[in-house]
């Protein structure tokens, strides 16, 4: 008798994360010997910073090997709370923050933590690609909020006051955004946070890239702006991208002590502590000097700046300038219906195919983002391989006829 493997309905209806499928695809075409351009990777092609490691392999050395605090060792916790004084002036006693492997992980313990089933989330769109699975996976109920590329994708603030309703409990902030390179403005941030105060909602505000602004603003975010609004305020954030450490898996949570509470418990039926190495490792990118992540950021804004020149320079593509994080989103959109090869492209994803395909250029296609207009290429690599990247896709898009 066959015999098919129970598998539930939760994992039936879960799809696997589509950025680091393309990556994985583009990753296994190039150990095959193809000669890819990868812009489709989310992380940093800079090594961690020396000192970093240093701290890792004396923690290693010491004997820091065995299980810690659930939510994080106390030193670590200090100095997240010394971090978001001085970049925030926002206080946080060590009750109010957990540690956790990855932003990733703090995004799911909060869902799980704060969730029951049918509360509706509100996700701007485009969105990060785990924010409606990790909504959905609390049972929770996503709410999509859509933007305007013309509005440089601003928060649509009259339509968020028309989708709050009795079962709002949550809104999802990305600023700067992972597609576009989006930051919402002060003016909004400031509407969203009384919204949250009147109408009795959370605002998960996942400041990721928020060291990586080229606007000379910031960082910032929304409790920083409305202190009033700090107990309505989640604020995650973590050590991936500021500190190429996306592999050393590091994230953390400031908010609410009720909320941290209810997440480290989450937290201690899942998975434990995060590693004890890389707290440590954590502590030393935290509290050390920052100079190779001001480095890091001057390299990403003369890449954006380069990016977006050969951009701006295809005909047909239309694509906001970023203000922050290391990802372009052209809108690709009006090559759709025209064909290259005998191969007619209507979405992002055929496009994506056709990308790598034809042209072995690896992006994302816009769709995992929530709009199918679009790809997202990351800058995040050397300036020869977008140089490269660019000179393909403007030879690919050239191929496209009517
Ligand atoms: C917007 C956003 N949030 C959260 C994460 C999660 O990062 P990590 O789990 O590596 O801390 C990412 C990573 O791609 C991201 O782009």
């Amino acid at each position: 008798m066959s015999w098919t493997f129970p598998l539930s309905e939760r994992v039936r209806n879960l799809k696997p994360s589509p950025t680091l499928a393309i990556d994985t695809k583009a990753k296994t075409l190039k150990a095959k010997g193809v000669d890819i351009i990868n812009l489709s990777a989310g992380e940093p092609d800079f090594d961690t910073p020396e000192h970093i490691k240093e701290a890792a392999i004396k923690a290693i050395r010491d004997g820091f090997t065995k299980y810690t605090p659930v939510g994080g060792i106390p030193e670590l916790k200090e100095a997240i709370a010394a971090k978001f004084e001085q970049d925030y002036k926002l206080t946080y006693r060590p009750e109010q923050i957990m540690v956790s492997t990855g932003g990733k992980q703090v995004l799911y313990n909060v869902a799980q933590a704060i969730l029951d089933p049918g509360d509706e989330v509100i996700i701007p769109v485009p969105y990060w690609v785990s924010y409606p699975a990790i909504v959905e996976l609390a049972e929770g109920t996503v709410r999509f909020l859509p933007s305007d590329p013309d509005k440089d994708f601003a928060l649509d603030l009259a339509e968020l006051g028309s989708m709050l309703t009795s079962k709002t409990r949550a809104i999802i902030l990305n600023s700067p955004s992972n597609p576009t390179g989006a930051v919402y403005s002060r003016e909004d941030l400031m509407t969203v946070a009384a919204l949250a105060v009147e109408h009795n909602f959370v605002i998960i505000t996942d400041d990721i890239y928020d060291q990586i602004r080229f606007d000379n603003k910031g960082p910032e975010n929304i409790a920083s702006l409305v202190p009033e609004a700090q107990d309505h305020v989640i604020v995650v954030n973590g050590v991936s991208k500021t500190y190429a450490m996306t592999g050393w898996r590091i994230g953390y949570l400031a908010g609410p002590q009720a909320v941290v509470k209810a997440a480290t418990k989450i937290q201690s039926q899942s998975t434990s502590n995060p590693n004890s190495i890389a707290q440590k490792a954590v502590l030393a990118a935290l509290t050390g000097p920052q100079d190779e992540v001001l480095k890091m950021k001057k390299a990403f804004l003369e890449r954006k700046n380069y990016i977006m020149e050969r951009l701006e320079a295809i005909p047909g593509i239309s694509c906001v300038k970023p203000k922050g994080a290391f990802y372009v989103f052209p809108d690709l959109s009006s090559y759709y219906g025209k064909k290259a090869f005998g191969k007619e492209i209507n979405n992002s994803l055929e496009m994506a195919d056709y990308l790598l395909e034809e042209s072995r250029i690896a992006g994302v296609p816009g769709i995992a983002f929530g709009d199918d207009r679009f790809m997202r290429f990351s800058y995040a690599t050397d300036l020869s391989i977008i140089q490269e990247g660019m000179d393909r896709l403007r030879v690919a898009l050239s191929n496209l006829n009517s």
